[in-house]
């Protein structure tokens, strides 16, 4: 039970242990946060219902039973777990992978604990060998794309492919990310981009890698 597959089940399992009685919790995305929805669907008379960051989670929540609710009725939420596709030693995060990170940064921003659940080989001295996405709204692509390239990096266009608000994605490759702060907030200076999948600001407070949490 070492693969990549299975401690992503295992983390996704041990993310339960932090769901509380009555609570809303905040649901990721991804092929990790499917095992931990499958997990969920047993404690779902206990909670009162989930907040989904995208139109895939919803539909496997409501497939399992679990209420999926509107985050601007709820307020602040206790807890949030989510998969990352790289985590440095101070838990900052690349995200974004499956196209989902503004929802998801939404969620975390408001969450008061966020969980990571990953497996062994997401973690990372220095973020960016994963190409880190970036949101933009689809007239602004070509000026952002040109704006990247200036602060090191290579954008390639995640051509087919419309976020759940309706806008467009850019990987950009190439990076070695050692100030994930500073580069969050220039990415975030630049007019027509949504959000970028660096979390640095709002950081993960835990990572479960592979059943087993890590306090770097
Ligand atoms: C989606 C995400 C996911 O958390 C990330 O891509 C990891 O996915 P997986 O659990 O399938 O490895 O950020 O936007």
């Amino acid at each position: 039970m070492h693969t990549a597959e299975a401690q992503k089940r295992q983390a996704a399992e041990a993310a339960l242990a932090h769901v509380e009685d009555g609570m809303v919790v905040g649901v990721g995305t991804g092929s990790t946060i499917r095992y931990f929805i499958d997990g969920l669907a047993g404690l779902r008379s206990k909670i009162e219902g989930a907040v989904s960051s995208s139109e895939q989670s919803t539909a496997r929540l409501r497939a399992a039973g679990i209420p999926v609710l509107d985050l601007n009725a709820v307020g602040p939420i206790p807890l949030y777990v989510d998969g990352a596709d790289e985590c440095d030693p101070s838990r900052c995060l690349i995200k974004g992978g499956g196209g989902a990170l503004t929802r998801e940064k939404i969620i975390a921003e408001t969450a008061q604990t966020f969980v990571c659940v990953i497996d062994d080989s997401k973690r990372v001295d220095i973020l960016g060998r994963f190409p880190m996405p970036v949101e933009v709204i689809p007239m602004a692509r070509s000026m952002v794309a040109r704006q990247l390239v200036g602060l090191g990096g290579q954008p390639v266009w995640r051509d087919g492919f419309t976020t759940d608000n309706g806008n467009w994605i850019l990987d950009l490759h190439g990076l070695r990310i050692r100030e994930p702060k500073d580069l969050e907030n220039r990415i975030n200076q630049i007019p027509g981009v949504v959000s970028v999948g660096l979390f640095a600001r709002r950081r993960a407070d835990l990572i479960i890698v592979g059943g087993t949490a890590v306090t770097p």
